[in-house]
């Protein structure tokens, strides 16, 4: 018996032996200077930027013991694509899944690893990764369907010289009304430039390609190689031939590459940031990076040959390898409509169904494993979506039942969507301005016939402008899992929703380790652990204060309705008299985009059209100007009805401070006034 039980188990351990791997990360601010353009502050791991790699096999079991030694912010991990089945709580979202980690204390995340595959770790305390902490992690597997030589790892970054400190307060403020997001300064691979990767001829490498950037997608080739895709998101696929692959921010991308069995040259392998996603491509940007499959040290490293069209490889064509079918029809489906609009703060926030995501005041899983359940006196209040808050947008999935999310982007942006705990089916994902998706279009989509048979799977999924999506997966993994967009800008002004699924069987099964608790507990503001996204009913005897959610965190009120563009062509005169040589002119609002012909998209600014489609006569306008000398700026906002105008004027430093202020990396004294009249809604 003993001695069968034996050699069963090693028969199945001989190629991977389950083992504990252990990472102590030490986190605190260093200096570094990777695209060699500006020394900056970033979030090293003991000592060191770029942060490591984690290296683990299907089986294992990972820890990581993190000490906050940051002094001045809090922080969180999350390990990007990992399912985390029963291990909801190791999963690093703050306030979804755990307390922020305050300076000084530390915090273990401790699971097991059960998927191969192309992963990436990063801190998922608001905001925070684009500052360093950040880096890949692979899930080695002696059972991979494909072979290879070496491996090599590459992540791709967009990176920026100021902290996101600053970047964030900059760009969710009344002096950026448009939400134009920062543009990063530089693209990075393996967090260097320019990074030579020796070649052995005829020999065959596994690319493991990361995203780990804020914000752009990259476009990605090697020039003069074929490579073939066999992993997307963790999810093995059908070897498939392609010259381009495009990898948006959180998304992988696995390919073979086989060395030329000739030397004499070396060959570029370049990223290339996608730049439709910023608003302004500040001159002198580069905004690629290039590295070096090097064959021969003495040749030289050749320029990149500029390309005119990037034609990446369609990634919901790929077929995954297991050939796992079309999931039955949904017992839940759920249509999410993206948005992006102005609060009554100025600022610009992003909406799926017109609620922009606010952490509660208590972490979203604390609430699940705190609350009343069917054996309390108050009935079961755990699948009660209003015990969770309005604003972390909750929708509770049975355990194990189909649910089908369609994404309609009513924005003029790709949005890279992703969903915590999951690898999601893609049924459909429309072109760009094709608009919403109708129920009349048949799902699965005929036109696609990989979406018909084994549709392709990933964590990650790009929704392009205008255009629509459907996605499809098993709530098989009791847990509180967000859903957001993956640019970290749009994750910043609320692009997240919350699906607590099965979170009954979730009360049974998570304990909390004492130093989660602890990260609650033991800093100079506490953070409730109990209770509702109010707080409440957490500690009290009367249990009807769960369904009380006064005092849950929400975001600003809603812009007053009504503004008209005739008011704002007088109002704006008036204003604007006595400010010499009008640099630029952004306006919002308006519920049509402007034609490319009106000035201000002449200009250089990105016109965006933030209300919802339909949601006619939200006309509100607000005017941000830098001056001539370029150390001031106004902002004029403009109400319909009332002519009030609210205008102010601010000065800053320097010209580049002003600029920056108003969101706006664009050309001063120009002259440019943008002919209100020309922009008035129709
Ligand atoms: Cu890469 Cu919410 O995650």
């Amino acid at each position: 018996m003993r001695i069968l039980s034996r050699i069963a188990l090693l028969s199945l351990t001989t190629a991977a032996h389950a083992a504990t791997v252990v990472y102590d990360f030490n986190v605190s601010w260093i200096t570094a200077n990777p695209d060699g353009l500006a020394e900056r502050p970033v979030i090293g791991i003991n000592n060191q930027w770029p942060p490591p790699r984690i290296d683990v096999q299907v089986g294992d079991r990972l820890i990581v013991n993190l000490h906050n030694s940051l002094g001045d912010e809090d922080t969180s991990l999350h390990f990007h694509g990992l399912f985390m089945n029963g291990t909801n709580h190791m999963d690093g979202p703050v306030m979804v899944t755990q307390c922020p980690i305050p300076p000084g204390a530390s915090f273990t995340y401790n699971f097991t690893v059960d998927q191969p595959g192309t992963y990436w770790y990063h801190s998922h305390n608001k905001g925070q990764y684009p500052d360093g902490f950040r880096g890949p992690l692979v899930i080695h597997d002696p059972k991979a369907p494909f072979e290879y030589d070496e491996e090599l790892v590459l992540t791709v970054s967009d990176w920026y010289h100021d902290r996101m400190s600053l970047l964030q307060p900059r760009f969710m403020s009344k002096y950026n009304p448009t939400g134009a997001e920062p543009v990063p300064k530089s693209a990075l691979m393996n967090d260097t430039q320019n990074l030579t990767m020796p070649m052995v001829p005829d020999r065959t490498y596994l690319f493991r390609i990361a995203n780990i950037g804020a914000f752009a997608g990259q476009y990605i080739w090697v020039e003069d190689h074929t490579i073939t895709v066999v992993e997307m998101d963790g999810v093995y696929v059908h070897p498939t031939e392609t010259n381009m692959v495009y990898v948006a921010a959180a998304q992988r991308c696995s390919f073979l590459l086989t060395a030329k069995k000739e030397t004499s040259r070396n060959f570029p392998i370049i990223a290339s940031m996608d730049t439709t996603l910023f608003d302004t491509i500040p001159p002198g940007l580069n905004t690629n990076v290039t590295s070096y499959l090097l064959y021969n040290p003495t040749a030289p490293l050749p320029l990149p040959t500029p390309l005119d069209t990037l034609t990446p490889l369609d990634d919901t064509l790929l077929l995954p390898q297991d050939n796992l079918t079309t999931l039955p029809s949904p017992d839940q489906t759920i249509t999410l409509n993206v948005t992006m609009n102005n609060l009554a703060s100025g600022a610009n926030y992003a909406f799926f169904n017109d609620i922009t995501y606010v952490p509660p005041r208590v972490p979203t899983l604390y609430t699940v494993l705190s609350s009343p359940n069917s054996s309390s006196s108050q009935g079961d209040l755990t699948t009660n979506p209003s015990i969770y808050g309005t604003y972390t947008h909750p929708f509770i999935l049975s355990h194990n039942s189909i649910v089908q999310l369609v994404l309609n982007n009513l924005d003029s942006g790709r949005h890279p969507f992703h969903l915590h705990g999951h690898q999601f089916q893609i049924l459909h994902r429309s072109a760009a301005d094709e608009g919403t998706w109708s129920s009349s279009s048949s799902t699965p989509d005929p036109n696609n016939s990989n979406h018909t048979a084994a549709p392709m799977r990933r964590d990650t999924l790009v929704v392009e402008p205008n255009g629509n999506a459907v996605i499809r997966f098993q709530a098989d993994n009791p847990g509180v899992w967000l859903f957001h967009c993956h640019i970290e800008w749009h994750m910043i002004s609320g692009l997240a929703v919350t699906f607590i699924e099965a979170p009954s069987i979730l009360q049974q099964t998570i304990n909390l380790p004492a130093d989660h608790l602890a990260a609650c507990r033991d800093r100079k503001d506490p953070i409730p652990f109990e209770g509702n996204a109010a707080g409440r009913g957490g500690n009290s005897k009367d249990l009807s204060q769960w369904l009380v959610l006064d005092g849950q965190p929400t975001p600003p009120k809603p812009i007053p309705a009504g503004f008209t563009g005739g008011g704002i062509a007088a109002l704006t005169m008036s204003c604007f008299t006595g400010i010499l040589g009008v640099a630029v002119v952004a306006w919002y609002g308006f519920s049509e985009p402007v034609g490319e012909s009106n000035t201000a998209a002449a200009a250089g600014v990105k016109i965006k059209s933030p209300a919802a489609a339909g949601e006619s006569g939200s006309e509100s306008g607000v005017y941000t100007d830098v001056d001539s000398a370029g150390k001031s700026a106004s902002v004029v906002r403009v109400k319909r009805g009332t002519e009030a105008v609210e205008s102010e004027a601010l000065s800053f430093g320097s010209e580049e401070e002003a600029v920056n202020g108003v969101g706006m990396v664009s050309k001063k004294g120009d002259g440019v006034v943008v002919d209100v009249d020309a922009i008035t809604r129709a």
